[in-house]
C-alpha cells in the first residue's frame, strides 16, 4: 500500500469533520463527494448553498452526504464573531469588523475549528498561502510549546538509495521567509513530528547550508545554521540532528565520510531542513520536476490545530489526499 493510501485507510478508522472553505471551487466539490463516500471525512462546504449545489449539479457531484453552510446566513455566525472579537479585540478588531469577517469563509472554517466545530481545516486550490495562513494563525494559533507555523513537504523520489528509500522531509518550503535560528531549531522539532506521525519515519535531521561543518569559513548565513543546530540539541537532546551540512553531506555516504567524518548523522539524513524559504521552496520544486519526485503537501506545522494548505494547482485527487492529513493529524 502506498503511503497515500496508509494515509486515507487511517482516516478512515476516525473520521474527523473538515471544513474546505472553498465550497464553489470544483475541484473542492469533487473532492468533498470523494471524501464522504469514501468515508475518508465529513466535509463542510462554505458558500451560498444554491452556488455550490449548483456547481455540484453542473459537475454532477452527489452532495447528499455533505454539509453546506453559508457563512453570511449562519446560525453560529453571531456567536463566531463574538469570538473572534474576544480573541482579536486586544489587536484593535472591534465587534463590526469580526461580524464582517466571519462572512468571509477563511475567517468563519478557521473560527469553527477553533471552536471545535470542525476538525481541520483544508483551502487554497483558489487562495494564496498567505490568505488561507492568516485567519489560522490569528485565532487557531501555535500549538503550546511551538512558537513558529512551518510548512513541509513529503518528497518521494523514484530509484532513490537515500533517506529512507527515497523518502524525505523538506522544510521550511512554504512560510517562513526568513526564519531565525530559534525557528530552525523549532521547525527542525516540528518536521521530526511530521516524520513520524504521516510516514512512520524515524526522523534523522540534517540542517542544511552552503557549507559542511566550517568549510564555507565565517558567514552569518552559516553561522545561523550552525546556532540553530546548537539550540536544537540542546532544547530537544532526543533528536537525532546535526548540521550544517550541504545537501550532499547530508544524503551522500561516500561524501559525508569525507566531508563530515565525525557525524552519525551526516550521510543518512531523511529531514531537510533548509537554511530560508528561498532555498526550501526552490528546494522541493527543483526535485519535485528534476527527479520527478511526488510531492505532499505543504504540511502545516506547528498550528495548535491541524489547517492545510494546497498548491493553485492542486487536482481533486490532492485535496483528498491532504484533507485525509488533516484527519490524521486530527486524530494525533
Ligand atoms: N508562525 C506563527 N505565527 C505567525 C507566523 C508563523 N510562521 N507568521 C505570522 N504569525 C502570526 C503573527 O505573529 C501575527 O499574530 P498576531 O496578529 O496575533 O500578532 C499573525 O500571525 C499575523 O501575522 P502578520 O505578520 O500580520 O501576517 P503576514 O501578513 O506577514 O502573514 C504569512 C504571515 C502569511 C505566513 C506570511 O509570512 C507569508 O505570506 N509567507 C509566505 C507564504 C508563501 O508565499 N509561501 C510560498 C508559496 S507556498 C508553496 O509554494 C507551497
Amino acid at each position: 500500500m502506498s503511503l497515500l493510501e496508509q494515509i486515507r485507510e487511517k482516516a478512515r478508522q476516525k473520521k474527523k469533520i473538515i471544513v474546505l472553505p472553498e465550497g464553489t471551487e470544483e475541484r473542492t466539490v469533487k473532492a468533498a463527494e470523494i471524501l464522504a463516500k469514501e468515508q475518508i471525512a465529513d466535509p463542510i462546504l462554505l458558500g451560498v448553498e444554491d452556488e455550490v449545489t449548483g456547481v455540484a449539479k453542473n459537475l454532477g457531484v452527489d452532495l447528499s452526504k455533505v454539509r453546506i453552510i453559508d457563512p453570511s446566513r449562519a446560525a453560529d455566525a453571531e456567536s463566531l464573531a463574538e469570538n473572534l472579537y474576544e480573541i482579536r479585540k486586544s489587536k484593535g478588531l472591534t465587534i463590526d469588523e469580526a461580524r464582517n469577517l466571519v462572512k468571509n469563509p477563511l475567517y468563519y472554517g478557521s473560527m469553527l475549528v477553533y471552536t471545535d466545530a470542525a476538525h481541520g481545516l483544508v483551502a487554497g486550490a483558489i487562495n494564496t498561502t498567505g490568505d488561507v495562513l492568516r485567519p489560522a494563525l490569528q485565532t487557531i494559533k501555535t500549538a503550546p510549546g511551538v512558537s513558529v507555523v512551518s510548512g513541509s513537504f513529503i518528497m518521494i523520489v523514484p530509484d532513490c538509495e537515500f533517506g529512507d528509500n527515497g523518502m524525505f522531509i523538506f522544510a521550511d518550503c512554504a512560510v517562513n521567509p526568513n526564519p531565525t535560528a530559534e525557528q530552525l531549531a523549532e521547525i527542525a522539532y516540528s518536521s521530526a513530528e511530521t516524520a513520524r506521525s504521516l510516514c512512520g519515519m524515524e526522523p534523522r535531521i540534517g540542517m542544511l547550508s552552503y557549507s559542511t561543518k566550517g568549510s564555507g569559513g565565517k558567514h552569518e548565513d552559516i553561522e545561523k545554521v550552525l546556532k540553530a543546530t546548537e539550540i536544537a540539541k540542546q532544547r530537544y537532546p532526543d533528536l537525532v540532528l546535526d548540521g550544517e551540512f550541504q545537501a550532499d553531506a547530508a544524503l551522500v555516504p561516500k561524501v559525508a565520510k569525507s566531508k563530515a567524518p565525525g557525524s552519525d548523522v551526516a550521510g543518512r539524513v531523511n529531514v531537510l531542513i533548509f537554511p530560508d524559504l528561498d532555498a526550501g521552496n526552490i528546494g522541493y520544486k527543483l526535485v519535485q520536476r528534476l527527479a520527478k519526485a511526488e510531492a505532499i503537501g505543504p504540511i502545516l506545522q506547528g498550528m495548535a490545530k491541524p489547517v492545510n494548505d494546497l498548491s493553485r494547482g492542486c487536482s481533486v485527487d490532492d485535496i483528498v489526499n491532504v484533507a485525509a492529513m488533516c484527519v490524521v493529524k486530527a486524530q494525533a
